[in-house]
């Protein structure tokens, strides 16, 4: 995306060997023009799949799929007059297979393990990426290893991993570490693929959620506020909102909001600065664990899908975050993570700063289910009562 060097589909890259920036797939959006039929994409179920002419997977024979995609796009009114909006969806991601967005990257970038001949296939993770690439490994019936930071993911996510079959690997650091060392890895032991965020195809499947949003809507909205860690997804949903307007589908492209933790936000500071330049962040830390990122892989396609759409990098507190994620499961029963609050979180603080009008339609990205995190809950609610089983000492604890 640097230089401009291009390498051809079937060639194993993960960053560009000249500049050493990162790749994003091209489509031949003319060709694609003559073959794309809204209406035939309507015919088909609601998932990732509905957009084949867009997935760049040549071998039906090695498609993984476990019907990822087809989330709940729910208006939330009661959400929406608390913070003071008329028109507030929440994408219900937490809804796919393995209970969060990743899924629908994965379903491509193992669908490409595969198409390449790959035996393994391995990960740095906050713990999403990790469950959802078990998973798809596992129905591939590929190896799979993922790096985690030891002791820093959510007990959901390191319990799938695990019954999934993949080798755990729990790294002494932090993601960021992790990271470069799976990075390291890959590029030295050409027999394992890599599939974080960094390799395109896996924005080729997360990209559907933004198709999904304007076939639910009928319409692309005016925002899209999203929780940013590593900093793809952000870039996949702009990628697909802008193929929908290459293809001459919609005229509209929606502003977009990323969302990071206060304790982790090197984009938020280089967006400040209103500049091309990301300082990391040593120590990140936050209670939202998916988004304790200090140095985000993607975050030049981060800041392009923001400054492009005219758009924002807001953070917001740990205690913005649970205040949030309370909120969505009290208010509208959606039981959410906290990396996913945080876009609730962002959304009432664009709402009071004015960034965002009332009357625009807005769409909160909930990317994982509230499940993956169960210790966060033991934490912040209030916790069972014993009581005995007689009538009267249950009484005492009803008010009507
Ligand atoms: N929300 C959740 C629930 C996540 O798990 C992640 C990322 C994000 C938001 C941020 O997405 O990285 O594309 O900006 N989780 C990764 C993982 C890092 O390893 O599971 P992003």
């Amino acid at each position: 995306m640097d230089c401009g060097r291009s390498y051809g589909v079937d060639e194993v890259v993960y960053t560009c060997s000249g500049c050493g920036g990162l790749l994003e797939v091209r489509l031949d959006i003319e060709r694609l023009s003559d073959t794309v039929d809204i209406g035939l994409w309507r015919e088909r179920p609601l998932n990732v799949w509905r957009y084949r002419e867009l997935l760049p997977i040549f071998d039906d024979s090695k498609v993984v799929s476990m019907d990822e995609g087809g989330t709940r796009l729910l208006r939330c009114r009661n959400l929406a007059k608390e913070m003071g909006s008329e028109n507030l969806y929440i994408k219900c991601e937490g809804d796919n297979p393995t209970g969060s967005f990743k899924d629908r990257g994965m379903s491509i970038g193992v669908s490409k393990a595969l198409e390449l001949g790959f035996k393994a296939t391995l990960c740095a993770s906050t713990g999403n990426t990790a469950a959802s690439l078990a998973a798809y490994s596992a129905r591939a019936g590929l190896r799979c290893y993922v790096l985690v930071p030891a002791g820093k993911i959510a007990l959901g996510k390191l319990s799938q991993a695990m019954m999934y079959g993949a080798k755990v690997l729990a790294v002494k650091g932090d993601f960021d570490s992790a990271l470069k060392a799976a990075m390291q890895i890959c590029l030295e032991e050409r027999s394992i693929y890599l599939l974080n965020s960094v390799n395109p195809f896996r924005i080729e499947g997360q990209k559907t959620a933004a198709l999904e949003i304007f076939d639910q809507l009928g319409f692309s909205p005016d925002n899209i506020v999203i929780p940013v860690g590593n900093a793809g997804n952000i870039s996949a949903y702009w990628k697909g909102f802008n193929e929908l307007r290459m293809l001459g589908l919609t005229e509209k492209l929606p502003r977009m909001h990323g969302v990071q933790a206060r304790g982790a936000n090197p984009l938020v500071k280089a967006y400040r600065s209103m500049s091309w330049v990301m300082e990391p962040i040593e120590k990140p830390e936050t209670v939202a664990t998916a988004i304790r990122i200090g140095n985000p892989v993607s975050w030049k396609k981060a800041l392009r899908a923001v400054y492009e759409s005219r758009g924002s990098m807001i953070d917001v507190s740990d205690e913005e975050i649970i205040d949030a994620q309370k909120l969505a499961a009290r208010m509208e029963g959606l039981f959410i993570e906290p990396a996913s609050a945080a876009s609730i979180a962002g959304l009432r603080r664009l709402m009071e700063e004015g960034v965002i009008d009332k009357d625009e339609v807005t769409v909160c990205i909930a990317t994982g289910h509230g499940l993956k995190d169960p210790e966060i809950v033991l934490k912040i609610c209030e916790p069972p009562i014993e009581v005995d089983p007689d009538t009267e000492a249950l009484r005492r604890m009803l008010t009507v």
